[in-house]
């Protein structure tokens, strides 16, 4: 597919920076939750759309032929035919060093950490490693059409310099933070709860709110903090409003007999957290594959988050988490998606959906196409506390984008044919759909990737090549 362009575009394709642009094409933008409403009122579909970016935000999105006397001839315009415009997707849960372990064979969650991930995540003691793996990463990111996430590093404070440095390169507002351990994992990738508050503390000095970048203070669980490390983490964490955290919640049997063996007197895996004060607005927990319905309400009452990673929780064994009893409409959860990169296999919330739709199908409750394209957008931007600014094709919105396309293989394009509805063409979207889907990559309303734009899809922030790195 390749966009036509007015003349105030380049002929390698556009390039736009911060003045007034637009594209041209379908758009689908959710203004309501799904899980909770008619799925057909929530959303806005409009067959051939005008999106107007300016200043890195949307200014204007409507019907082509509403638009257009407005916009054409004003400003340089990409139209995509066959494709579909959609707010950049959301990963809730992801572990950038855990990239170059991606498809490790054989075991479940523990054997797993002490076999691969501990031994890989030492690797970022050195910052060159840390920049290559964090500039790759977001690579990934960007082809996959995910504009934010929520990111681990590693225990080591220069895995966050790194990873935040790269980011802003690329102008993507990126949730992160330095892993917080002080106990059952190997020395080399260890802190003390005082080591840690400290360095987080810095971090967050220097980070977050700097451009886009947020910071989320992340004890990686509860078996590798010790109580005391967890109540820091959670004086930190009221110290400085507006950040995050994130962690690790129920995602493995022998973890949760291991978490109430170290925790006797907590009722359950979430009061760990809640009683040490890391349960609240802006918590991201990932997985709950084996929470009760105890720990539901709890989350539901905190205004916490869960991240599903269905990937992940195929890949390792884990479990099928419940997403439609998470989301009941009595005690709403905030739910959002996580690709959970290395134990997740793919970086596409293409691929996750498809995923996504098999773990509900086996728990007997068929996620439509509605509820998953709202979860990959929307979803995740209300999870993070963002869907103010995030996860809608709407004025005022930031101007972070994907644009699909529809035909992108043949079998996609063959498909397609038979799709009479929407509804079917974003369901063979999410089932046959992957990173080769991802026509352009839009961030702050510059396409940062553009798969047409050869030899060199990428651009920073700044417009100029992005080559990859050495
Ligand atoms: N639990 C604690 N650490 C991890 C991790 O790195 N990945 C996954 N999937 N689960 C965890
Ligand atoms: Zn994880």
């Amino acid at each position: 597919m390749t966009p036509r362009l007015s003349p105030a575009a380049d002929a390698a394709g556009p390039r736009f920076g911060p003045g007034r642009h637009a594209l041209r094409g379908a758009t689908l933008s959710f203004h309501a939750d799904p899980f909770l409403n008619d799925p057909h009122a929530s959303y806005t579909h409009l067959p051939d759309a005008l999106v107007v970016l300016e200043d890195g935000k949307i200014a204007e999105a409507g019907p082509y032929d509403r638009l257009r006397s407005r916009v054409e001839g004003a400003m340089p315009v990409a139209h995509y035919p066959d494709a579909l415009i959609l707010p950049g997707f959301v990963d809730t849960h992801i572990h950038y060093p855990q990239t170059q372990m991606i498809g490790a064979f054989g075991e479940q969650l523990l054997e797993w950490l002490n076999k691969y991930t501990f031994v890989t995540e030492q690797q970022f003691a050195d910052r060159s490693h840390a920049g290559l793996v964090s500039e790759l990463f977001l690579r990934e990111l960007l082809r996959a059409g995910t504009t934010t996430a929520a990111v681990y590093c590693t225990v080591h404070p220069e895995s966050v310099d790194a990873f935040f440095e790269a980011s802003q390169r690329f102008g993507t507002r990126m949730i992160a933070g330095k892993v917080l351990m002080d106990r059952n994992a190997p020395d080399a990738l260890t802190d003390t709860a005082e080591s840690g508050y400290e360095q987080s503390k810095a971090l967050i000095e220097k980070w977050h709110g700097r451009g886009r970048q947020l910071y989320c203070i992340t004890p990686r669980f509860a078996a590798t903090s010790s109580d005391a490390q967890l109540q820091a983490a959670a004086r930190l964490w009221r110290e400085h409003p507006g950040t995050y955290v994130q962690t690790h919640l129920s995602e493995n049997l022998g973890e949760v007999d291991w978490i109430a063996q170290l925790f006797p007197d907590c009722g359950d895996y979430f009061e760990v957290y809640r009683r040490a004060g890391l349960a609240g607005p802006r918590a991201i927990f990932a997985h709950a594959v084996h929470v009760s319905e105890e720990e539901l309400c709890a989350c539901h009452r905190a205004g916490a988050a869960l991240a599903h990673c269905p990937t992940s929780n195929l890949f390792l064994g884990s479990g099928l988490f419940r997403l439609f009893d998470a989301k009941r409409a009595d005690r709403p959860v905030r739910v959002g998606l996580g690709t959970d990169i290395g134990a997740g296999t793919a970086f596409s919330q293409l691929q996750t959906l498809n995923e996504a739709y098999k773990v509900a199908a086996l728990n007997q409750t068929p996620l439509t196409a509605a509820h998953a394209f709202y979860l990959a957008t929307r979803g995740g931007a209300q999870a993070l506390y963002l869907d103010d600014r995030l996860g809608a094709i709407e004025p005022g919105y930031e101007a972070d984008l994907v644009v699909l396309d529809l035909k992108c293989t043949p079998l996609m394009d063959f498909r397609m044919r038979y799709c009479a509805e929407l509804d079917e063409r974003l369901f063979v979207l999410m089932t046959l759909g992957d990173d080769r889907a991802v026509r352009a990559t839009y961030v702050a309303g510059r396409p940062v990737y553009d798969r047409a734009r050869q030899p060199q899809p990428f651009c920073h922030a700044d417009g100029m090549d992005a080559p990859p790195p050495a």
